[in-house]
C-alpha cells in the first residue's frame, strides 16, 4: 500500500487551472492518457532516463532532498515543496495554459493563427532546435555530477540537485515535443539525447560550453548565473514560436529557469561578500591563505564563464537566424513589446568587428544579425549581476570591482574567433595572448588552490569558510533546515 503522498492526485493549486494529474505514470497536464501510443511510447522512454540519471545524475547519495515540484502552471502556487528522494521525484510534461487567441507575432505569418501541429516544410529545423535545446539540459547534470561531494552547505546541496532534477524536466519537455510531434525519427533523437554525455570524446554533446568540466562550486555559481542566463534568452526566442505547443513548454521551462540563475547569481555574491570580508580581515589581497578566494581569482572565473557562454549564442550574423524569425519559428526576445515592424525586411543595425587589428562598425541587415541581438540582451542582462557583485564590495569599503571582459575575450564563435582580444578590448597578437592569458582565464594553479578549498559541509546551518550564508532560506524554511538528508544520515 503506497502511502506516498506524491503519487495520489496533486494538492489544490490556488493558481489558476490545468493542474496537473499525479495518479499518472508520467504526471503531465497535456491529457497524455488521451493518446495511448503517445503514452506508451513515453512510458517507453521513462526507464531509459531513469538508467541514466542513475548512471550519470548526482553521485552524492541521499535520503531525500527538500525539492520543489510543480503542480500547476498557473501564475501563483505552481510548486509544491517537500522532501522528496530525488530518483523518485514526478518528473512530467507541463505547458503553459493554452491561449486559443494566440496569433504569430513576427516573420511572413505575422497575425495568422499559431499552429498547433508542425508544417511539413518547418519540421527538420524545428526538430533541430527542439534537439539542440534538449541536449543541453542533460549536459548539465553531467557536467554537475560530483559537486555534491564538497557542498559548503545543506542548502547550497538541496539548490544543486533542484538545480538538476530541473533541467532533467527540461529534457522531459523537449522529448515530449520530439514524441508527439515528429514521429519515429523524433523518437530516435530523443534516445540520442541520453546517448551524448558530456566531455564524452566520441559522442560529446552538441554545444562547447556544454562540454566543460564544473571543477568546482564557483564555477557552478559562475554557470547558473551566464549560462542558465543563455538558456533564459534562447527559451525567450522560442517561446515566441508560431509553433505553439513549443512556445508553451518554453514558458513554463522559463519559470524553472529563474530559480536556477537565483542560485548562480546569489552564489557568486556571497562568495564576494565573503572575500571582501576576509580582505579586510587580514588587510590583503591574497586571501588563499586565509580560506577565500581572492577577487582576481573570481574574475577569472566570470571572464571564463562569460565568454565561453557568448558563443552559445553562435556567428553574429547567420542566415539560418534569419529565415527562422521570417518563417516564424523563432523570435526576439520579447518580441511582443518590441516598437518595429515585426518583419524586419528593411531594418539595419551596426555591429563590431576586427579588421587589419583593429576594431569597425560595419551595418548590416537587422534579419541577418538576430544572434547578436539576443546576444545584446543577455550581455545586457548579465551586467545586474555584476553591479549587484560590486555593490557588495563596495559596502565593505573595498575599492576592487568586477567587470564583464569585452565581447572579443576569448571567443571560439563568430567574428572574433580568429583574433585575441584582451579583456579590456585590445587587439593582440598570438605572442602577446599566450604570454598573458592566465592573468586573465583560471590557471590550473588557480584551479587547484579553489579545488582545495572546496570542503563538504553538510552540518544543518553550517558554511564552508569561503562563502558567506544567504538572507534566507528556501521557500520560507529557515537558512538552518534540514534541506538534505545524506544517505548515511538515513541508516543512523
Ligand atoms: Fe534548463
Ligand atoms: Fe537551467
Amino acid at each position: 500500500m503506497s502511502t506516498d503522498a506524491r503519487t495520489g492526485p496533486a494538492p489544490s493549486p490556488t493558481g489558476p487551472l490545468s493542474t496537473i494529474d499525479y495518479s499518472e505514470r508520467i504526471p503531465n497536464n497535456v491529457n497524455l492518457a488521451g493518446d495511448r501510443r503517445l503514452q506508451r511510447a513515453l512510458e517507453g522512454w521513462q526507464p531509459k532516463f531513469l538508467d541514466w540519471w542513475k548512471q550519470l545524475g548526482p553521485a552524492l547519495p541521499t535520503e531525500d532532498v527538500y525539492l520543489r515540484t510543480a503542480i500547476a502552471v498557473g501564475r501563483d502556487g505552481w510548486a509544491h515543496f517537500d522532501h522528496v528522494p530525488m530518483e523518485e521525484y514526478r518528473w512530467g510534461i507541463f505547458l503553459a495554459e493554452l491561449d486559443p487567441d494566440r496569433t504569430v507575432a513576427f516573420g511572413k505569418h505575422k497575425g495568422e493563427p499559431v499552429w498547433q501541429e508542425v508544417p511539413g516544410e518547418h519540421r527538420a529545423d524545428l526538430m533541430r532546435l527542439i534537439v539542440v535545446q534538449g541536449d543541453t539540459e542533460p549536459a548539465s547534470v553531467e557536467q554537475q555530477r560530483v559537486l555534491g561531494s564538497n557542498a559548503p552547505s545543506l542548502y547550497d546541496l538541496r539548490n544543486l540537485f533542484q538545480v538538476n532534477v530541473e533541467e532533467g524536466r527540461h529534457l522531459w519537455a523537449m522529448v515530449y515535443l520530439l514524441h508527439a510531434y515528429f514521429g519515429p525519427e523524433g523518437r530516435r533523437e530523443a534516445d540520442q539525447l541520453l546517448k551524448r554525455n558530456s566531455g564524452d570524446l566520441d559522442s560529446p554533446r552538441i554545444l562547447g560550453a556544454f562540454n566543460e568540466e564544473t571543477t568546482d562550486w564557483l564555477q557552478f555559481f559562475m554557470f547558473t548565473h551566464f549560462t542558465d542566463r543563455d538558456g533564459k534568452y534562447q527559451l525567450g526566442t522560442l517561446k515566441e514560436s508560431a509553433f505553439d505547443p513549443l512556445a508553451r513548454t518554453c514558458k513554463f521551462m522559463l519559470k524553472e529557469e529563474a530559480h536556477h540563475m537565483f542560485v548562480g547569481t546569489t552564489g557568486v555574491q556571497r562568495t564576494v561578500e565573503r572575500t571582501a570580508e576576509l580582505m579586510r580581515e587580514h588587510g590583503t589581497d591574497d586571501i588563499f591563505e586565509h580560506g577565500g578566494i581572492p577577487l582576481a581569482v573570481i574574475q577569472k572565473y566570470l571572464s571564463f564563464q562569460f565568454s565561453v557562454s557568448m558563443d552559445l549564442f553562435g556567428s553574429e550574423q547567420s542566415t539560418n537566424a534569419g529565415n527562422y524569425y521570417s518563417s516564424g519559428l523563432k523570435g526576439r526576445w520579447m518580441e511582443t513589446r518590441r516598437k518595429d515592424d515585426h518583419v524586419l525586411l528593411e531594418a539595419e543595425r551596426s555591429m563590431n568587428l576586427v579588421e587589419d587589428g583593429r576594431f569597425v562598425k560595419k551595418t548590416v541587415p537587422m534579419l541577418s544579425a538576430l544572434n547578436l541581438d539576443l546576444r545584446d540582451e543577455y550581455v545586457e542582462d548579465c551586467s545586474h549581476g555584476v553591479r549587484r557583485w560590486n555593490q557588495a564590495l563596495e559596502e565593505a569599503g573595498l575599492d576592487g570591482r568586477l567587470v564583464l571582459p569585452h565581447e572579443g575575450f576569448n571567443r571560439a564563435v563568430g567574428v572574433y574567433a580568429k583574433h585575441h582580444v584582451s579583456p579590456q578590448g585590445e587587439v593582440l597578437d598570438e605572442a602577446t595572448w599566450q604570454a598573458r592569458r592566465s592573468e586573465w582565464l583560471p590557471s590550473d594553479g588557480d584551479r587547484a588552490a579553489v579545488a582545495e578549498l572546496m570542503v563538504p559541509e553538510y552540518e544543518a546551518g553550517k558554511f564552508a569558510g569561503w562563502i558567506a550564508p544567504p538572507q534566507s532560506g528556501i521557500n520560507e524554511q529557515p537558512v538552518e533546515f534540514d534541506y538534505v538528508h545524506l544517505r548515511d544520515e538515513g541508516l543512523a
